[in-house]
């Protein structure tokens, strides 16, 4: 497979566009331009000159040496575009037609595909678009995708025609989801939008993940006498013969006589790369389908442009030592896959070691009715153990590099020995081919987020947690951070504390889980980019500069955590009104009009300590501090939270002033805070809280649910 890649890249470096003399038809497997595009966000149009067929680029789109254009990369707030460089004929308004001019028909078909920096968060999208010029003055980025603005969106003096390709929802513009395909006219609030899906060949509708980094064509067919616009989707070379959407619109309004074709796509706080690696259009036919084995395939994120010499020599050097390395590795794995034999290294951490076998029988062969959950670490299953009786939960977790493996299992042996009355006890571990296996003491009742977000699919309705329950918890999470931070041999950094990481024994009492997993995430997913381990809405902002996780990051986490059990919330509700959005800015607010009570959670019905809850809430606000040196240590948290009980009045310090919690407020104006609270994916959190009750540690998560954005991810 990478062989074919090498391959293909000395076929397109000496492949051209094709193009018919007039401008009414062109087709592109892959692409060159004019000049290199302009850089640094340059609205700077790089024209074609008489008769070039070779397209536009504007802003911070550029091609690679394969031909693979890339509109935008994952920096923060860009816009990319690309224009077929002559404007087209569209209409002529004084031809004697009805209306005085008819929109002429026109096709296209074009691949793309759109790769994330977080792997489940898109950050903005693209779109296909009809505009009077190429340079689209005034344009933002983020949720206007580099087509309009806050002040001009809307208006029918734009002249504006596009088929965006969605991935972040942005409630202002009632997106549907953030995974979808919509005509916008003038406006971003699309006119017909349709989640990104394909028809089979029995016509069967297939879900598409438009942010799934795989290459995707896209058909757009306008009949301009039946005024129908067609949107097709498939992952194939071939048009499926039902379009996602026909719908049925009257672009004579829109266009006007001469127009530019092109695309455009944005970043926001939250980016990904949008590649486009082919593009037909034909105005009055049907623009050929392209054959996505032809095209070129995205680069490696090690593959570095060189001149083609060099390429040429280094990709044969290349793909002998891939083929030699593919053998040795596919023996190696061969021989891996057909031994249960125990290595020695694995023998130094043999009392925590169970066999697979055992694990099998206690948990009935990994059925899939013993699962009690699963998140972004693996499954979780409820076993018992047929040598003790005693209830465990086993979570399983696939790990696809092998070489992390012995490191991790050190790193989980070294966790075993942690003990705490407040941390789920890690009892041992099992490695079985490239699947890690840890077994964990069985918590009766499941994750505290279940509790606190009741989710109405929940089958039987849990309990309110009492004030008393909330405030154990929180006291016993403190005090686990505390051990882990400072009491233990050497210092743990949890990375992902979040109430579905909270279990609640059968006591109530809680109980941190997934201690020390976050660190798998390292060697997960993008490659391409530094990943930032946690969750979002309990990211604190430096995380996701630095990407380093420090004490002071998990207070930060426990700083939400705090303020969520308080208040019954999320930490970004973006059903809730604006003023109370973001969670941590409404109790702000409310504690410096004194009115505090206002935000502690309406099912606890008045029933709570004042002072306790007076408490917690500073916690939470000092916590949320955005400067880390700023926050207090957990000694200093458990200190203030055990102080709360005894009858001397706990001198926590007052919250310090609201500017301190938005030292963002640049990034609230205007278009990056929005970007932000918008860009969370709905669909995650529903799956997970609507499953079975959730025991044992689940959902060391990728960056999750996206109701926890919360303001602090941003890095300016
Ligand atoms: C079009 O692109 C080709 C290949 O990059 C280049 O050789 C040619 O000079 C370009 N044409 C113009 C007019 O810039
Ligand atoms: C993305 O592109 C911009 C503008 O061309 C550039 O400044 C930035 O360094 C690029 N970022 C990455 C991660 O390549
Ligand atoms: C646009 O390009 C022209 C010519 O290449 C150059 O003189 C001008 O400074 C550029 N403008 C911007 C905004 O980069
Ligand atoms: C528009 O229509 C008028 C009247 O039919 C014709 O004279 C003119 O050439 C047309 N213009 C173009 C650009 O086709
Ligand atoms: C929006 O775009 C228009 C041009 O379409 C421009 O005149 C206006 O200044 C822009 N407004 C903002 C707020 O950028
Ligand atoms: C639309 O834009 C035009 C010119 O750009 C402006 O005069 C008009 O007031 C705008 N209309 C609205 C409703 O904003
Ligand atoms: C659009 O799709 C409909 C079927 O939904 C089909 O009948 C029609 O021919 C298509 N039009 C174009 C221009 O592709």
């Amino acid at each position: 497979m990478s062989e074919n890649l090498f391959f293909l890249k000395l076929l397109f470096l000496s492949i051209l566009p094709l193009a018919s003399s007039q401008h009414n038809e062109f087709i592109f497997t892959g692409f060159s331009a004019t000049t290199a595009g302009g850089g640094g966000g340059s609205n700077n149009v790089s024209s074609g000159g008489g008769g070039s067929n070779n397209v536009s680029l504007n802003g911070v789109a550029e091609i690679d040496n394969n031909g693979i254009l890339r509109l935008t990369n994952e920096t923060s707030r860009l816009i990319g575009r690309v224009f077929y460089p002559h404007p087209l004929l569209f209409k002529n308004s004084s031809a004697a037609d009805v209306g005085g001019g008819r929109v002429a028909s026109f096709s296209t078909a074009f691949a793309f595909a759109i790769v994330p920096e977080y792997p489940k968060l898109g950050g903005h999208g693209f779109a296909f678009v009809l505009a009077t010029t190429q340079k689209l003055a005034g344009a933002q980025p983020s949720q206007y995708l580099g087509l309009l603005n806050s002040s001009d969106n809307g208006n029918a003096t734009n002249h504006v025609f596009a088929v965006e390709f969605d991935t972040v929802q942005d409630f202002e513009f009632f997106d549907i989801n953030d995974n979808h395909v919509g005509v916008d006219v003038n406006s971003l609030v699309s006119s017909k939008s349709a989640a990104a899906s394909y028809y089979d060949s029995g016509g069967q509708p297939i879900p598409l993940n438009l942010k799934s980094g795989d290459t995707i064509q896209s058909w757009i067919d306008y009949d301009g006498k039946a005024k129908l616009l067609n949107v097709t989707l498939s992952p194939f070379s071939s048009k499926p013969k039902t379009p996602l959407f026909s719908f049925p619109i009257d672009l004579a309004p829109v266009l006007q006589n001469e127009m530019y074709v092109g695309f455009s796509a944005s970043t926001g706080l939250l980016a990904s790369s949008h590649y486009l690696f082919g593009w037909s259009f034909k105005m009055n036919g049907v623009a050929a389908s392209l054959d996505l084995s032809s095209l070129p395939s995205l680069p490696r994120p090690s593959d570095k442009k060189s001149p083609t010499f060099i390429a040429v020599s280094v990709s044969l050097s290349v793909i002998i030592f891939v083929l030699i390395a593919a053998a040795v590795a596919s023996y190696g794995f061969y021989r891996y896959k057909n031994r249960e034999i125990i290595e020695p290294w694995e023998l130094e951490y043999g009392p925590h070691r169970f066999t697979y076998k055992s694990l099998r029988r206690a948990t009935k062969g990994f059925r899939d009715r013993e699962l009690l959950g699963a998140g972004g670490f693996g499954k979780v299953y409820k076993g018992v153990l047929s040598s003790s009786g005693a209830d465990i939960a086993v979570k399983r977790i696939s790990h696809d590099s092998k070489q992390g493996i012995r490191e991790f299992v050190a790193e989980i042996a070294s966790i075993g020995r942690l003990r705490h009355r407040n941390l789920v006890q890690l009892q041992g571990w099992c490695r079985y081919k490239s699947d890690l296996l840890l077994v964990y003491d069985y918590m009766p009742n499941g994750s505290l987020d279940h509790f606190l977000f009741q989710s109405s699919a929940a089958a039987p309705p849990r309990p309110v947690l009492t004030w008393n329950d909330r405030f154990r918890i929180l006291r016993g999470v403190a005090s686990a951070l505390l051990y882990l931070h400072e009491e233990w041999e050497s210092v743990v950094i949890h990375r992902d504390i979040k109430a579905s990481n909270v279990l609640l024994d059968a006591d109530f009492n809680g109980r941190l889980g997934d201690f020390g997993l976050a660190k798998l995430h390292e060697h997960g997913a993008n490659p391409s980019t530094t990943r930032v381990v946690g969750t979002l809405g309990y990211l604190a902002p430096e995380l996701t500069r630095t990407g380093k996780a420090t004490a002071s990051s998990d207070a930060f986490a426990f700083g939400a955590l705090v303020l969520e059990v308080v208040c019954g919330r999320r930490p970004i509700e973006p059903k809730a009104s604006p003023e109370e959005l973001i969670l941590v800015d409404w109790v702000w607010e409310k504690w410096s009009e004194k009115q505090w009570r206002d935000v502690v959670d309406p099912m606890l019905e008045g029933r709570y300590e004042m002072e306790e809850v007076e408490v917690a809430i500073k916690v939470g606000l000092l916590c949320s501090q955005p400067i880390p040196a700023a926050r207090p240590t957990m000694r200093e948290v458990a200190r203030y939270l055990d102080g709360a009980d005894t009858t001397e009045v706990p001198n926590v310090p007052a919250p310090p002033p609201a500017e301190l919690y938005d030292g963002s407020s640049a990034v609230k104006e205007g278009m990056g805070f929005e970007d932000f609270v918008h860009s969370y994916p709905s669909s995650s959190f529903e799956k997970v809280s609507a499953s079975s009750p959730v025991t044992g540690p689940v959902d060391g998560g990728s960056p999750g649910p996206a109701s926890y954005m919360r303001v602090p991810l941003f890095s300016v």
